[in-house]
């Protein structure tokens, strides 16, 4: 059986930045509290005309050149992203027509958060499957649509941005994609939603006055739940994999919240050397955080060639995704 393996990754965040201060002429807030309690500073916001499929074109676009392989060899594209550029077509068709991956199939993967790792699960097993030999796994978010720019409690914590990741078929013993855990639990789904524009409240001139196109989060109930499955969903993953926490070299977790992250390393017992934070920069991306935390850790020489780097994250749904990889570039 084949095994999948991460050959190249791309990034791009919008040039547009906003800062505490900004925010703190907008809304009732001030950058102490948004730092002592998120850790962030500053997050990337797209221009007007930009939309998810272009971040995500741009950071496929670097992914493919790096690599130096021609659009038209990818099989399969997932665009993992809670802002597509509409409900359809699908942000994966819009991509693929803009690269002129003519050889592709591919959909969009729709679990907040958690939908990049997700992506990198079912682009895997397509892979092992024997069926595909290049999958593009994208995620891409353009929260600044859907943010309340009046509502101080989540404006200060998203931010634009998109990372792609090509995965392809290795035959290299011990290369490669190692072990999934991921969950979903429903159950959660009150406490961080966008409620309107769907079939259940489609929009409405009501909906529109109500603010309801806009993300809705109860804070703490999300807060305490990630802290206990980020670490949970960390262990079993390690678990399956027949690993210790020991044996993980960087842990690149969804920037969610500093907080979070820090309970996370620090319950798995792994260093912050062991740890990519990057939410200081870009603030919560929702599918773009991965891909732009592994970039991070590239490039700061704290992930290489033979390394096992451990993914994971927590997301609304509420859904809960963990990934463990050999790296292999
Ligand atoms: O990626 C998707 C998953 N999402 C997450 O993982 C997010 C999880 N949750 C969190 O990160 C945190 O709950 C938040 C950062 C959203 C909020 O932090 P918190 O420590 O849980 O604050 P809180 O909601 O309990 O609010 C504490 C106080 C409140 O004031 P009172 O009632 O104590 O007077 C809020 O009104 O802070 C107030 N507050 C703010 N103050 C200044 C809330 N937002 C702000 C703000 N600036 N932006």
């Amino acid at each position: 059986m084949p095994n999948a393996k991460i050959s190249s990754f791309g990034c791009y965040v919008p040039p547009g930045v906003l800062t505490n201060q900004d925010l703190e002429k907008m809304v009732d807030t001030n950058d102490e509290w948004i730092l002592s309690r998120t850790g962030i500073r500053t997050r990337h916001i797209a221009a007007p005309e930009m939309a998810s499929s272009d971040l995500a074109y741009e950071a496929a676009r670097i992914c493919l050149e790096k690599r130096g392989l021609d659009p038209k060899a990818l099989d399969a594209i997932l665009v993992s992203t809670v802002t597509p550029d509409m409900f359809f077509p699908s942000t994966a068709c819009l991509v693929q027509n803009r690269l002129g991956a003519t050889g592709a199939w591919g959909f969009d993967i729709s679990a907040a958060c958690s939908s990049f790792v997700y992506g990198l699960t079912v682009g895997a097993n397509l892979i092992r499957g024997g069926t595909h030999q290049r999958v593009l796994v994208i995620g891409a978010d353009t929260m600044s649509r859907i943010l309340d720019y009046t509502d101080r409690s989540t404006c200060i914590l998203f931010g634009d941005g998109a990372g792609a990741f090509l995965l392809e078929a290795t035959d290299e013993p011990g290369d490669g994609y190692v072990a999934f855990h991921n969950e979903i639990d429903g159950s959660g789904g009150e406490s961080l939603k966008m409620p309107a524009g769907g079939s259940r409240l489609p929009s409405s001139r009501e909906t529109v006055d109500q603010r309801l196109h806009y993300v809705k989060q109860e804070g703490q109930a999300v807060f305490k739940y990630a802290v206990r499955k980020m670490e949970e969903a960390s262990l079993a993953v390690i678990e399956k994999a027949g690993l210790q926490p020991s044996d993980i070299k960087v842990l690149i977790p969804h920037q969610a919240n500093m907080r979070i992250i820090k309970a996370t390393a620090e319950r798995l017992g792994l260093g912050e050397d062991r740890v990519i934070i990057n939410i200081d920069k870009y603030g919560n991306t929702t599918a773009g955080t991965i891909p732009l935390a592994t970039r991070d850790a590239v490039e700061q020489g704290k992930l290489q060639k033979g390394d096992y780097v451990l993914f994971v994250t927590v997301g609304a749904g509420f859904t809960v995704g963990a990934n463990i990889w050999r790296w292999s570039i």
